[in-house]
C-alpha cells in the first residue's frame, strides 16, 4: 500500500462510512440535488468517511450512446465537486474503474433470490409493459447496488425516498452472505438515510409525479444546468391551487402542490416546513413564488456555475475520477479477496 493510500481516512475508517451513487445517465435536476447532492456534502462535514460514485455500470441498464458516456460519467463528478465534495476526504470516482464492483456483483447475484428481485417497484415502473424486452442487467440493477454499498461496508446510505426498497434488499443479501457462508458480521446491515424535507421532490407540472429526468416536460423540473430565468419561470408557471399558505402543515395534507413547493423552500433555505408556514402564512402565490424563485436562484448559481467550470476543464475531473477510482479501490479490493475466499474459490 502507498504512503498516500495509508493516510487515506477511508482505509483506516471509524464506525461510520457513508456511500452514495448517482446514475450517469442525462441531466441532473433539483430533486438530485437536494435529495442526494446537498446530503453528501452535509455528511462529509460530519467528519466520516464519504464515498460518492458515478454509477455508470448502473447507467447502461438501459441505452446509453457510448460518444456521450464518459462525458455523462464526467458531468455527474462536476455535480459532486460543485456542490461542496472536497476530494481531499470524500473518495469520488467512476463504479465501473473498480472492478470489485463486477466481482461481488455475480457473487451476490447468487445470494439473491427471484422472489425477491420480482417484488422490485423500479424494475416495474422502469420495464414498462414490456418486460420481455429490458435488459437483464436492468433486473438484477439492485444486486449490483447491493455490491456498491457493501464492498465498503458502508453504513449510512444517503438516498431519496425512491431508493428504499433497494436498500432493505440490501440488508436481506448481507444477511443472507452472513447466514449462508457462516460469517456472522462479515457484511454490515447498512442503514438508508433518507431524511430532511425533500427525499421526495415532486413535478412542478403534477404534484402526485415524482421530479424526473424521464419526465418529457422540461417544465416539469428544474435542471442543474438551467439559467436564472428558466428557473424563475418555472416556478411562476408552477402549477398550484388558489388557497394563501396555511398556518399550519396540517392544512397542506391536501394540497399536494403546495406541499411541494413548501418543502423545496425549506430545504434550500435549510429550514423545517414548519418554519416556512410559520413565515409565509396567509400569503398567496403571488407572494410565495418569488420568494421560492429568488432562493433557488441564489442556492443553485454558484453550483451550476462552478460546474460549468468544470466540465471546460475535464482533465481536472479526470484527475479526481483517477486518484478516487485507486482509493476506493485499496478498500473494495481487500473485501473482494475475502469474498472469494469466503464462497471457496480457487487460488494458488
Ligand atoms: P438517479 O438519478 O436516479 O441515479 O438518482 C440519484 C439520487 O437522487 C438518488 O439518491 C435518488 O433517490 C435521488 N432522487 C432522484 N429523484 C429525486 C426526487 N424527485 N426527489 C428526491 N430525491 C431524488
Ligand atoms: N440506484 C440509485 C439511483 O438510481 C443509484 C445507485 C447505484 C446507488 N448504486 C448505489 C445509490 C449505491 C446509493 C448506493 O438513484
Amino acid at each position: 500500500m502507498s504512503d498516500a493510500a495509508s493516510a487515506d481516512p477511508a482505509v483506516y475508517a471509524g464506525p461510520r462510512r457513508i456511500l452514495s451513487g448517482i446514475q450517469a445517465s442525462g441531466a441532473l435536476h433539483l430533486g438530485n440535488y437536494l435529495g442526494a447532492l446537498k446530503r453528501f456534502t452535509a455528511l462529509q462535514e460530519t467528519g466520516a468517511p464519504v464515498f460518492v460514485f458515478v454509477a455508470d455500470m448502473h447507467a447502461i441498464t438501459v441505452w446509453q450512446d457510448p460518444q456521450k458516456l464518459a462525458d455523462q460519467t464526467r458531468e455527474i463528478a462536476a455535480a459532486y465537486l460543485a456542490s461542496g465534495l472536497d476530494p481531499a476526504r470524500s473518495i469520488i470516482f467512476p463504479q465501473s474503474a473498480v472492478r470489485a464492483h463486477a466481482d461481488l456483483a455475480w457473487v451476490f447475484n447468487c445470494v439473491a433470490r427471484l422472489g425477491w428481485l420480482d417484488r422490485m417497484t423500479q424494475f416495474k415502473e422502469k420495464s414498462g409493459k414490456h418486460k420481455e424486452r429490458a435488459s437483464v442487467g436492468l433486473y438484477t440493477y439492485p444486486v449490483l447496488q447491493a455490491a456498491d454499498i457493501l464492498l465498503y461496508k458502508a453504513t449510512e446510505v444517503p438516498v431519496g425516498e425512491d431508493q428504499k426498497q433497494h436498500l432493505e434488499l440490501t440488508r436481506d443479501i448481507a444477511a443472507k452472505f452472513n447466514t449462508d457462508f457462516g460469517v456472522p458480521g462479515f457484511f454490515p446491515q447498512p442503514e438508508p438515510v433518507i431524511h430532511g424535507p425533500a427525499t421526495r421532490v415532486m413535478s412542478l407540472r403534477d404534484g402526485s409525479a415524482k421530479m424526473s429526468k424521464s419526465d418529457p416536460s422540461d417544465q416539469s423540473r428544474i435542471n442543474l444546468t438551467d439559467d436564472a430565468d428558466t428557473i424563475a419561470a418555472k416556478i411562476r408557471k408552477a402549477r398550484t391551487d388558489a388557497e394563501p399558505l396555511p398556518d399550519s402543515l396540517d392544512g397542506l395534507a391536501e394540497r399536494p402542490e403546495a406541499r411541494n413547493l413548501v418543502a423545496i423552500y425549506a430545504a434550500l433555505a435549510n429550514t423545517s416546513r414548519e418554519a416556512v408556514v410559520e413565515q409565509f402564512a396567509g400569503q398567496g402565490f403571488g407572494a410565495f413564488k418569488p420568494a421560492l424563485a429568488d432562493l433557488a436562484v441564489e442556492a443553485l448559481a454558484p453550483v451550476t456555475a462552478e460546474m460549468r467550470r468544470l466540465m471546460n476543464d475535464p482533465a481536472e475531473i479526470d484527475r479526481v475520477l483517477a486518484d478516487g477510482a485507486e482509493r476506493a479501490a485499496s478498500v473494495a479490493d481487500p473485501v473482494v479477496e475475502e469474498v472469494k475466499r469466503i464462497v471457496g474459490f480457487w487460488r494458488a
